[in-house]
């Protein structure tokens, strides 16, 4: 698949999630403030606050002070990952959906709106991770067209995309 196709079919996914199926409403939570250091993304039930799943996002270097599977596995300084500076690029985490709303399309929708939230302040590029057997995050970032990186080890991985 050349590199038009793939956008086009990663735009295609994007537009198929469809939020009105659910009585969505996003807010900002105070993680740690706002995206100079960590920010919260709270997807919730308009109608009753019921919370359906959160994303955290800070910069990517931020992200390497704090997180420790980052802080071992990441190396901000192999060539691959020269492209990404603390101001172009997001590290996101503790990706969450409430257990009985799972396998809805909600994980897609705080995903789809954290690439929203990234490329209104700014940012180029989201960084993440997930453990390789972690069978339906790894079909999340998958699906949406993040790239991985080489495997630091074989229980861990990153991805990367370009918004
Ligand atoms: C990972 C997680 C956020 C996904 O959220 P979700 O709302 O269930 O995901 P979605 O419904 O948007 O589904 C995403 C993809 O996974 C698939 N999927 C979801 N649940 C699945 C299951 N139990 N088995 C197989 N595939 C599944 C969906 O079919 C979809 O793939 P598709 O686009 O090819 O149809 C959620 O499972 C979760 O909170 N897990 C615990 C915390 C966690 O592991 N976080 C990620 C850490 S990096």
């Amino acid at each position: 698949m050349n590199l038009q196709e793939n956008i086009t079919r990663i735009k295609k996914i994007i537009e198929s999630i469809n939020e009105n199926n659910f009585e969505i409403e996003d807010s900002i939570f105070d993680y740690e403030g706002d995206l100079s250091n960590s920010m919260g993304l709270k997807i919730k039930n308009k109608k009753n606050d019921e919370n359906f799943g959160h994303v955290v996002l800070c910069k990517l270097i931020y992200g390497l002070t704090k997180d420790p599977i980052l802080k071992k596995y990441f190396d901000l300084d192999s060539k691959q990952n020269k492209i990404f500076n603390n101001e172009n690029c997001l590290y996101l985490h503790d990706m969450f959906v409430e257990p009985i709303h799972r396998n809805k399309g909600i994980g897609k929708i705080v995903l789809k709106q954290a690439h929203n939230k990234a490329l209104e302040n700014g940012f180029d590029y989201i960084v993440l991770g997930t453990e390789t057997d972690n069978l339906v995050a790894n079909k999340l970032y998958n699906g949406f067209g993040y790239n991985e990186f080489l495997n630091p080890e074989e229980k861990y991985k990153f991805y990367y995309i370009k918004l």
